[in-house]
């Protein structure tokens, strides 16, 4: 149940709202009163999100933001602005995974994953904190992963990313939080999304000759399995919900039973016995 406070003024902006999690969580922020800037590097992408903003009558506006661009995160929330003056909720979404061992993965690979995982949340909420400290108030949700608790193999730069998003959203609530703004984590395990199509292999990994080729293959039969059984991205869209219309929000939220059994395994376990798992879990046949 959404509090009556929530309603039409309100305002969220969502990165990477062409698919998945992005999709359906505009979606229901905007069935549930938000009027809701869905954003997109591409809105050449975003027909099907118009179609249903259009049809239901929902508060969805398409929006281009690449959140690897300045230019683009800047010019997206001046306008924003200037139509709607405030912004409440910001969900800092748009991300992608580059998998491959490190060796096998180029410098400018791993660059690239970190200008959308991490630095992209944080050009937009730099540009977006001075709106909500003025406000005295806002909700920043920022998608992290099970992957920012744990780590699995073959997928070093993308754990760094989810990784780096928690300890900086863990410091950077004690900074805003004087201003009436929260910082809300979002742990996902496996969802079916298109996040596994894109999956981005680095360029070396797909080479024959790569010492780490038969151990990434068994990684890749993993994968399969696990995305074949996830839940949809409205579980974690639903998940999203709840936490920005929560009057005192938790840190961190989990989404999936997966997530939350690695998360506890790993608290619960030594280094060592985590280790074990993890090989059995991801590099066993
Ligand atoms: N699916 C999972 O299993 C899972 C689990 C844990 C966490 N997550 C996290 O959840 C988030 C959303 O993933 P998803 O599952 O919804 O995957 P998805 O369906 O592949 O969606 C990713 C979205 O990010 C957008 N994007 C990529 N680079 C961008 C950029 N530079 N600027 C703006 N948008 C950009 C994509 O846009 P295009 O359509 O233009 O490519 C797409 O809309 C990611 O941060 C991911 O790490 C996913």
């Amino acid at each position: 149940m959404v509090p009556s406070s929530f309603s039409n003024d309100k305002v969220a902006v969502v990165t990477g709202s062409s698919s998945g999690i992005g999709f359906e969580t505009s979606v229901l922020l905007a069935k549930n009163g938000f009027h809701t800037y869905a954003t997109a590097r591409n809105p050449g992408k975003s027909q099907a999100l118009m179609d249903i903003a259009r049809d239901s009558g929902l508060p969805i506006q398409i929006m281009q933001l690449d959140v690897t661009s300045d230019k683009s995160v800047n010019d997206a929330v001046s306008r924003i602005l200037l139509e709607s003056k405030r912004i409440d909720i910001v969900v800092n979404n748009a991300g992608y995974a580059l998998v491959g061992a490190l060796e096998d993965t180029s410098m400018d690979e791993i660059k690239a994953q970190f200008e959308t995982n991490l630095f992209g949340a944080i050009r937009v909420m730099q540009v977006v904190l001075p709106t909500m400290r003025n406000q005295g108030s806002g909700k920043i949700v920022n998608l992290s992963s099970m992957g920012g608790r744990i780590a699995i193999p073959f997928d070093s730069s993308y754990h760094g990313t989810k990784f780096a998003i928690e300890g900086l959203s863990e410091s950077l609530q004690y900074e805003v939080e004087q201003f009436g703004i929260k910082i809300i984590l979002i742990e996902p395990g496996a969802i079916k999304s298109n996040f596994f199509n894109n999956l981005k292999p680095a360029s070396n990994a797909q080479k024959a000759g790569s010492p780490y080729a038969q151990t990434m293959q068994k990684l890749n039969v993993r994968f399969s399995s696990l995305v074949e059984n996830a839940p949809p991205p409205v579980e974690v869209a639903k998940v999203i919900l709840k936490a920005v219309t929560s009057e005192d929000p938790d840190l961190r939220y989990i989404v999936g039973d997966d997530a939350a059994a690695m998360i506890q395994a790993k608290r619960s376990m030594s280094d060592a016995e985590f280790g074990k798992l993890m090989k059995k879990q991801f590099l066993s046949q």
